[in-house]
């Protein structure tokens, strides 16, 4: 993690600038309750320690530190009450962080395939915003296991990276990752038995069939 964190602020010092300056409240007296620690870096930087912590791969850790990275640009308040919103922020920051990842990639720090996922993590980093539900979360990614993790992870990191005055109970994340990694358990076991994988639809037949 801090080779990622050291890499980007030396090679994009004006991204990591605008970062920092960006605040998630309005002032001291109107706060955002979703993001007491203020600033986007801030944010970023808690998020990232929770991946470090948790000893997440190459993917999340960087999906972590360019997930918000389009926050800068997509800050509006609301002059009706002084809420600062970020609409639209995920697209944004999977736009700006394709140029960083395509300088990743020509250094070699990440494969191209690396890359698209990372890019496809930040574009979907609220979809559990929406309800935690694997099998919603399954069909809505094609069933595509190791990436559905590592949107929970990611998710998860965003979610205890903060100060919020109704953060979603942690034992919501833990609960859906381990139902995807038995899931993916089940997969390998079948492919060892079967010699071939089944389609999502299959698995979820399945997992009905057998309670
Ligand atoms: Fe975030």
């Amino acid at each position: 993690m801090y080779r990622y964190i050291a890499w980007f602020q030396r090679n994009y010092p004006s991204l990591h600038g605008k970062m920092t300056l960006c605040n998630h409240n309005f002032d001291h007296r109107d706060l955002n309750p979703y993001h007491l620690e203020s600033d986007c870096w801030s944010h970023t930087m808690m998020v990232c320690k929770i991946a470090e912590l948790n000893g997440y791969d190459k993917i999340v850790s960087i999906a972590a530190l360019l997930h918000d990275i389009g926050k800068p640009d997509a800050r509006r308040v609301n002059p009706r009450n002084n809420h600062v919103q970020f609409f639209g922020h995920e697209n944004i920051s999977a736009k700006i962080a394709e140029e960083v990842l395509s300088s990743m990639a020509k250094e070699g720090m990440i494969e191209s395939r690396e890359k698209d996922e990372i890019v496809k993590l930040i574009v979907h980093h609220s979809f559990l915003h929406r309800g935690l539900e694997t099998t919603r979360l399954l069909d809505s990614f094609g069933g595509e296991i190791d990436f559905c993790i590592r949107l929970v992870e990611l998710s998860r990191c965003d979610n205890l990276g903060r100060f919020c005055e109704d953060t979603v109970d942690d034992a919501k994340y833990r609960e859906i990752l381990e139902a995807l990694h038995s899931r993916r358990q089940m997969e390998i076991f079948r492919i060892s038995e079967t010699g071939h994988s089944m389609n999502d639809s299959e698995c979820i037949l399945d997992t009905f069939r057998n309670g």
